[in-house]
């Protein structure tokens, strides 16, 4: 007995309860009074069944990522330990689920013979998201209960299972719709009343005896899964480690799926992934919104634009269960926006990715109207029309005179001065802005702009709106861009140069992929169209001499076939063209500039450098509150290498004060404003080097 484990007895049922909030990590403290428990349990011959269960609101949810690179992580009794504790009972087991039943934590349950649930319960091994594989034999017992086809597909993706798939695969046994333990006790109780000798998983064969002579279709299986984890080590080590336990005897796949655990957890990736696992959760802490302030009731949305935006915002309020009423200005481009969003669920439904059932279910929670009038219902209305203010300016005003008190105004706006779109209304503590990333049904991104007078309620508001659409909430202050396109423009403000003194596009997009982007900038200009960027500097009277002449040569990227690159009859691979090379030589001759060699390194030192030292003027403003929530704008927004962990992150594992030299030397050469470096990370650079333990007041 001990605060984190209690014992107690129905008849000679011994029913063991853990209970470690919040949600009952497998800690040291608790990996400790669990282990004498078990073993007591286990010896002691009036016991004739265990149930292991959970208090408060989940099972256990995984190995306490805290105690992650600290000696208790692996201090004995281990999670291995407990499992292995465990399979040694002779009289029947069951582990009894609610919530989530994670990581380590599943682990756990498969150390049971049975496994029973609430119908609502979820099961998974997330541990891939984290840059892990799972490392107390999930890889071995997984396969061997519900076969490794089914058992890869959960570890690689990491995404959990309900009760209806794992009591079909033959992970669960039973799911009660109430009163789980003493369910779970009356079904251990028949078992051992039947004398049932069951095998521990580690013993089964059964499942993996077919792949075990078709490994040919087990590694085409897994190559497909593979495909996705661009450049990420712990995908392929999860794969490595279930194939193991087709070729290996159980004991010796086990130590190796230990060794690889060991091996990741010391790495740089998965110190990155966990890094954000953590930055995301205290995203969502934002400072004057505590507990007490609580969210705006939203049971409505209203969207007004039906264009590739508002289309993708209202599926993913339509994806999270929210009603909306969608608005355009003419019948036809509203006809077209609902069917484009019907069409976009139809691709979902062709995939499998959705069932024609839960499509034509999000298609009933959606209406459509040229009447702003039928707004005035809405909790929440989300304007995405076109970027001018004088636009936004029509548009908060007659949402102000029509929509009720107390509904929440947001903008989608991406660069504009939230604070001014507020003061078109007579409420600007109920505008915010709500800036969603494209495809927005598919992005994760939620850039919640926080204006002066934004009241906290309707900030609550909009991060709860974002937990209930599966989006990661950010919030940020009002500045040009906010944080993500003000750190993008940074980015991209040497590209025409390093064209101009030599370098190709090709060259420079592979320096991008080479560290881990999906795609390079030039590669990214093509495919987002290299005519909305030319529109953009002559409204502000700008020039840019390659883009400009590209597109006046009619070359706006893949939609014209032609843009920095060529695109074959629809392909969408980009192939290097020579007339690109030509124009960009005369450009150059034209400027008296001789073109040299451009390093790999001089690439990443003018395009990364001056996104991070624009990263840290915005901590500076207090535009961003932390340098993690930097990170988790641009891991999930504009595919930052997750294995990097978010652009601070990676600068301070670079070495700050390497970047801040060279960032000096470029502005000493240039003389350019983008390599003059931050006060913040000069200072960050001589004190620990550290700028993740910067936290700055937010601009409001
Ligand atoms: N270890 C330590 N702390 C954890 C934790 C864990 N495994 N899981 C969650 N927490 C903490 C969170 O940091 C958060 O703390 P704060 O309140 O201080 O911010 C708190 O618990 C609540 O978490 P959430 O805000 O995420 O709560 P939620 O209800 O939205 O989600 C959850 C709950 C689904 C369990 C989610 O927290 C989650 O996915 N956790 C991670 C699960 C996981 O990855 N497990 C595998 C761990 S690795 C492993 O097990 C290795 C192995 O094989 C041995």
């Amino acid at each position: 007995m001990s605060d984190y484990v209690t014992v107690a007895r129905d008849g000679e049922i011994a029913i063991v309860t853990i209970d470690n909030p919040p949600v009952n990590a497998l800690s040291f403290h608790l990996r400790q009074p669990l282990h004498a428990a078990l073993e007591e349990l286990r010896d002691d011959p009036s016991v004739a069944g265990l149930v292991l269960a959970c208090a408060g609101r989940s099972f256990v949810s995984g190995a306490d990522i805290t105690e992650f690179g600290t000696p208790k992580a692996l201090e004995r009794p281990s999670l291995p330990d407990l499992i292995a504790t465990l399979e040694s009972f002779e009289k029947p087991t069951v582990a009894a689920i609610h919530g989530t039943a994670l990581g380590g934590g599943l682990e756990l349950s498969m150390g049971c013979h049975y496994r029973v649930a609430d119908a609502s319960a979820r099961f998974g091994l997330p541990e891939v998201k984290l840059g892990l594989l799972p490392g107390a034999g999930g890889t071995q017992r997984l396969p061997r209960l519900i076969g490794p086809a089914k058992a890869l597909k959960i570890i690689v993706s990491g995404n959990p299972v309900g009760t209806k798939e794992a009591l079909a695969d033959g992970l669960l046994d039973a799911v009660f719709e109430s009163d789980l333990v003493a369910n779970a006790t009356a079904f251990v109780r028949a078992k051992a009343k039947a004398g049932e000798k069951p095998l521990p998983i580690s013993q089964r064969e059964d499942r993996i005896e077919a792949a075990r002579n078709d490994l040919k279709r087990f590694d085409a299986e897994a190559a497909t899964l593979l495909k996705k984890s661009r450049g990420l080590d712990a995908p392929a080590r999860c794969v490595q480690s279930v194939r193991n336990g087709l070729t290996m005897p159980f004991a010796e796949a086990l130590a190796t799926e230990r060794e690889y655990f060991i091996e990741l957890l010391q790495g740089d990736q998965s110190k990155a992934q966990r890094h954000l696992f953590f930055a995301q959760r205290e995203a969502a802490k934002v400072e004057g919104v505590d507990k007490s302030v609580k969210p705006r009731q939203v049971k409505r949305a209203g969207i007004i634009g039906a264009g590739t935006m508002g289309g993708g915002i209202a599926m993913s309020f339509l994806n999270g269960g929210i009603p909306v009423t969608i608005l355009e200005m003419s019948q036809e481009a509203l006809d077209r926006g609902i069917a484009r969003i019907g069409t976009t669920y139809d691709i979902s439904v062709k995939r499998g990715s959705l069932s024609e059932e839960a499509k034509q279910e999000r298609m009933a929670l959606l209406a459509g109207t040229t009447d702003y009038a039928d707004l005035a219902d809405c909790d929440i209305v989300i304007e995405a029309v076109f970027e001018e203010m004088a636009v936004k300016k029509d548009v908060f005003g007659t949402l102000d005179g029509i929509v009720k008190k107390g509904a929440v105004l947001a903008s989608n706006t991406s660069y504009l001065d939230v604070n001014e779109i507020a003061g078109f209304t007579d409420r600007p503590q109920d505008v915010v802005g709500m800036h969603f990333f494209s495809p927005a049904n598919v992005m994760k991104l939620l850039e919640i702009v926080r204006g002066e007078k934004t009241a906290p309620d309707v900030l609550a508001t909009a991060l709860d709106v974002a937990r209930r659409i599966a989006k990661v909430p950010v919030v940020v202050g009002v500045c040009h861009g906010f944080v993500g396109n003000r750190m993008l423009a940074a980015r991209s403000a040497e590209l025409e140069d390093l064209l101009l003194e030599g370098a190709t596009p090709e060259q420079v997009d592979k320096v991008f992929t080479d560290f881990g982007w999906p795609m390079g900038p030039f590669a990214m200009g093509d495919l987002a169209g290299l005519d909305i960027g030319w529109r953009t500097r002559k409204s502000l009277g700008k020039t840019a001499a390659i883009a400009d002449a590209l597109c006046e040569q009619g070359r706006f990227g893949q939609k014209t076939g032609k843009g920095y690159y060529i695109y074959e009859s629809g392909a969408r691979k980009p192939v290097p063209d020579p007339e690109v090379a030509a124009l960009i030589e005369e450009k150059a001759r034209e400027r008296g500039i001789n073109r040299r060699e451009i390093s790999a390194e001089e690439i990443t030192e003018r395009t990364l450098y001056p996104m991070i030292n624009e990263g840290a003027k915005i901590l500076q403003e207090g535009i961003a509150a932390r340098a993690g929530d930097v990170d988790i704008v641009w891991v999930n927004g504009y595919g930052f290498p997750v294995g990097k962990g978010g652009p601070m992150f990676w600068a301070e594992q670079e070495g700050l004060a390497g970047i801040v030299e060279r960032l000096e030397h470029w502005h000493g050469k240039t003389g350019k404003d983008v390599f003059e470096p931050a006060a913040l990370l000069r200072q960050a650079a001589s004190g620990g080097g550290r700028l993740s333990g910067v936290k700055t007041s937010r601009a409001a």
